[in-house]
This record gives structure tokens, C-alpha cells and sequence, in this order.
């Protein structure tokens, strides 16, 4: 089994990169941005031509959420045209496109977890980029597998984490925001179910392709997130929780974006640890 990934130098491909080697039977081809930019046709098409992927998974995307606002051409070139081009060159070369997407494709009102189906209606420019990535997928593909996760996290790359432990060490207090809920994702469980995901797609003879929401689960603030990271790596901060309006930021972000898993767990038959049992194992 070949698999192509996209944007290999990122958090989700490190993680890839990190656990690949543990699950036999894979050809694995990592390619970060100089190597494949996915806004270039010519650039995917040598690559798929000469790796014949049976699978490609996209983890290549412009991720900053704040900066998108000031740079909506950019964002919307890498995660609209982008997926465009993959989608279309996958399906001529037979290829499976699995690609990541968003909870940032909600607008947070719900107060239930979301499922597939629910409408989008992304508050922000990055949102709106994703969400177009998703829609030319489906428009120019059949086999696909689009992936919604949420607050990624991993020793990898850059990420809330990373952010919380650094402004720990440079300062005596934090003010973190409480009223934004959301579930973590622990990158190198996202990678593990994709590489599931793949095997048992490939076993299967047909295939429920389509969109599917992936996270950790349960569900916690920002607030709540960084406290339990600074437990786990026994860091003794006092952290002050704040509402979303005393941090205002360049983009809106959704209120509540709790992602219901069902379909997911259902159609592969997948375990999902809470977010705070994830966060242990790193
Ligand atoms: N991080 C989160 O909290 C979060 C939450 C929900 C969903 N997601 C989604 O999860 C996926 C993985 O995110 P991540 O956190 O791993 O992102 P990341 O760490 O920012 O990595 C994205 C990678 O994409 C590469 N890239 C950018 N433009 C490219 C292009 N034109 N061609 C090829 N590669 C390109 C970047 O390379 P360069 O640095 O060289 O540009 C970077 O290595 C993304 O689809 C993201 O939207 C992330």
C-alpha cells in the first residue's frame, strides 16, 4: 500500500512521520512544501506520477487562523485551490484523497455536539477557506474521505501546547479563555486513525466515503485545556480564567465546537480516548 502525505514538515505529518514505521504493509512517501506545494498541478502530478499513490492524505494547509483574516487570497489559495487540484489529479491517477479539515467550519451557536450533517457557517476567513476546500473535494471527486478535527496538539510544530509551556516560562501569572469549549486533539492519535482508517478502507468493498468529524473525547475551555497541561508537566502557575472578550483576537472563533463522533466510530469500528487520558500519553 502506497500512501503519498502532503505537508509533511506539520504537526499532523511529523505525527505521521513519528508513527508510520509501527504498521507494516505501508510504502509511505512524505513530502513537505518544497518538495509537493499543493497549489501548483504541475508540482502534484510529477509527484503522484512517479509514487502512483493508493492513497493520499493532504495534512497540508494554511493553519494561521488570525493572520487569514489579513491574507484571504493566500489562505484561500492553499486551502481551497489546493484540495481543487488534489481532488481532480487524485481522480485521475485512481488515488484515494483523505484530507483534514476543520471544526472552525462552525459557527459555535449549537450546544450539542455537531454532527456531519449540521450546517456550516465559518466565522472567520480561515473557516470559509476550509469549508470551500471541503465543498471542491466533493464536487470533484468520489473517493474521498474528509477528516474534521479540532485544537491539534503534539510535540511537533506549533500548537497550544507548545504555546502554554513557552508563556510558562516567561512569565508569573496567565490569563487563558474560559468560554470558548472545544475537545483537544492529540496529533498522533489522528494519525493513528487515519493509517486505521486506510487499512480498513482498503479491506472494504464498499467504501463510506464522505465527511467524518475526528477528535479526542470529551470536551474542555482553553482555561481548562492549559491547566491540565501545566498538571501534567507538574508546572505551578497561576492561571486566571478570562472570557473571549477580554482576548480579542483578529478572527472570531466558534463558542462551542464539540464534534460528535458516531459516524466515525460507527463505519470503522474505532476506540477513542478522552482528551485528558491523550494528553497523559504524551
Ligand atoms: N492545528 C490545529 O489546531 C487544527 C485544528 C483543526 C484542523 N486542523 C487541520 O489539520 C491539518 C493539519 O494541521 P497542522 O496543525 O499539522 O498544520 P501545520 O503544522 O501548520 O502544517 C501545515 C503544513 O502545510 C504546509 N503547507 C503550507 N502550504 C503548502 C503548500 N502550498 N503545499 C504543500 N504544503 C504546504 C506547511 O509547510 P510550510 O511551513 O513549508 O509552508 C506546513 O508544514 C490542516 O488541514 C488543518 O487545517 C488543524
Amino acid at each position: 500500500m502506497v500512501v503519498l502525505v502532503t505537508g509533511a514538515a506539520g504537526q499532523l505529518g511529523q505525527s505521521l512521520q513519528h508513527i508510520a514505521q509501527s504498521y507494516p504493509g505501508f510504502e509511505w512517501v512524505f513530502c513537505d512544501s518544497t518538495e509537493l506545494d499543493i497549489t501548483s498541478t504541475a508540482s502534484i502530478t510529477a509527484v503522484i506520477t512517479k509514487v502512483k499513490p493508493h492513497y493520499c492524505i493532504n495534512a497540508a494547509a494554511y493553519t494561521a487562523v488570525d493572520k487569514a483574516e489579513a491574507e484571504p487570497e493566500k489562505a484561500h489559495l492553499i486551502n481551497a485551490m489546493g484540495p481543487e487540484n488534489l481532488a481532480k489529479i487524485c481522480t485521475e491517477h485512481g488515488t484515494t484523497l483523505v484530507h483534514i479539515s476543520t471544526d472552525f467550519v462552525f459557527d459555535g451557536t449549537q450546544t450539542t455536539p455537531y454532527t456531519e450533517t449540521n450546517p456550516t457557517a465559518p466565522l472567520g476567513v480561515y473557516g470559509a477557506s476550509k469549508l470551500a476546500g471541503e465543498q471542491t473535494i466533493q464536487n470533484h471527486s468520489k473517493a474521498y474521505y474528509i477528516i474534521r478535527t479540532s485544537w491539534v496538539y503534539s510535540p511537533f510544530g506549533n500548537n497550544f501546547m507548545k504555546t502554554m509551556m513557552r508563556l510558562a516560562a516567561e512569565r508569573d501569572s496567565l490569563s487563558v479563555v474560559n468560554d470558548q469549549i472545544g475537545t483537544p486533539t492529540n496529533a498522533l492519535d489522528l494519525a493513528a486513525l487515519l493509517i486505521e482508517l486506510i487499512q480498513k478502507d482498503s479491506a472494504m468493498e464498499v467504501h463510506p466515503y464522505g465527511i467524518y468529524h475526528y477528535s479526542n473525547e470529551g470536551q474542555c475551555s482553553w482555561y481548562e485545556f492549559a491547566k491540565a497541561i501545566f498538571e501534567k508537566n507538574s508546572i505551578t502557575i497561576p492561571v486566571q480564567p478570562i472570557t473571549t472578550d477580554q482576548f480579542p483576537t483578529p478572527a472570531k472563533r466558534p463558542a462551542y465546537s464539540v464534534m460528535d463522533k458516531a459516524k466515525i466510530k460507527r463505519n470503522f469500528d474505532i476506540a477513542i480516548l478522552d482528551w485528558k487520558e491523550s494528553l497523559l500519553t504524551l
